[in-house]
């Protein structure tokens, strides 16, 4: 193999540029090429490719985003956009392609497996909802972000005695909402595996209080039923005996620079993608399982959905006390 792409695709997460670096790194140390593909699918379309070498990758380990940008397009998700792909990657001599990106993005790279492109997908999502990986890159990062979010809410909250509802990512899955909730200490979460009638929200809010509390934090996922809105025009209708406040963390989840779990992960990560890519294993996505990284069909990962562990609502229930 002589020339490889990479490209980061769909939600941005932190660490997609220290993957991006270890592929470059890696393959640049086996004596391949490598060009970066600028905004994802819609890149590859348009041939918007780039060489990329040592130097395009130095001082980025650190930076949030992604340096070759990313972007959504509906035309890949055609057989036309696809074959048009095909012949993209086969005009520039793209040998091996690497996709960077959530469940979506992963679809794609199987549709290129399936024209016969050897390509290799890596987890990036901050929604931990990718099969085949106990943690995609960015998730880490972005707890960290919540955590500190969560932690300066509690001080304003306890002065005030208020109760407030924090929205965090999550559309599908309620991994952060979950893992934040506990790790944050939050007395009420809600996640769209599990709904929870309006009473019985209310009724854990003021729970708080009667516990002898002088705040209540609920971490509610996006993509949780009731959604906040709602909560909050159910509670100004009772008669709570506390005031309540909004704060929708929204894409602060999805910026900042990595954390060190998330750089070794996506380091290891890109170069194990490498590796696949030379030894013959392609149509698959590396995942870490246990503390290996290793190779996961591309069928199987977009066959299934990585379900929230519905354990963990329980510890943070009684956590919460
Ligand atoms: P994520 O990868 O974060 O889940 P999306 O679901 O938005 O993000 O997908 C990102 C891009 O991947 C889409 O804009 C599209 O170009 C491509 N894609 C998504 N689903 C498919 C699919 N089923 N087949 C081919 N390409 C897809
Ligand atoms: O998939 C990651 C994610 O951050 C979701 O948690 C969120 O719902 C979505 O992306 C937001 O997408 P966009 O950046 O297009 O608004």
């Amino acid at each position: 193999m002589k020339r490889i792409a990479v490209m980061t695709s769909g939600g941005d997460a932190p660490g997609m540029n220290a993957a991006i670096r270890a592929v470059v790194r890696t393959a640049l140390a086996k004596g391949i090429e490598v060009y970066g593909i600028r905004q994802a699918y819609r890149g590859l379309l348009a041939g918007d490719f780039e060489r990329l070498t040592n130097r395009e990758v130095s001082g980025i380990l650190q930076r949030g985003g992604t340096i070759l940008q990313t972007a959504r397009n509906d035309e890949f998700k055609t057989p036309q956009g696809q074959r048009r792909g095909l012949r993209r990657l086969n005009e520039h001599g793209i040998e091996g392609l690497v996709v960077i990106g959530g469940d979506g993005s992963l679809r794609g790279a199987l549709a290129l497996h399936r024209l016969g492109v050897p390509v290799v997908g890596v987890p990036g999502s901050i929604d931990n909802d990718i099969w085949g990986t106990n943690m995609s890159i960015g998730v880490d990062t972005a707890l960290n972000t919540i955590l500190d979010a969560l932690d300066r809410l509690r001080d304003t909250a306890s002065s005030h005695e208020r109760a407030f509802l924090i929205e965090v990512m999550g559309r599908n899955c309620g991994y952060l909402a979950l893992m934040s909730g506990i790790l944050g200490g939050a007395e009420l979460t809600l996640i769209p595996e599990k709904a929870m009638e309006l009473e019985e929200i209310a009724a854990r809010l003021e729970d708080a209080y009667l516990r002898g509390k002088n705040h209540a934090i609920a971490v509610i996922a996006e993509g949780a039923k009731p959604k906040v809105a709602d909560i909050v025009k159910y509670l100004e209708g009772q008669n709570v005996g506390f005031e309540v406040r909004i704060t929708i963390l929204g894409h602060i989840q999805r910026g900042g620079s990595p954390t060190a779990f998330d750089r070794l992960l996506a380091s290891r990560m890109g170069i194990k993608a490498v590796e696949c890519l030379c030894n013959g294993e392609h149509g698959v996505m590396v995942g870490l399982n246990g503390r290996e990284i290793t190779p996961v069909p591309l069928e199987e990962v977009t066959s299934r959905t990585r379900p929230a562990n519905l354990e963990y609502y329980d510890i943070g229930e009684m956590l919460s006390r």
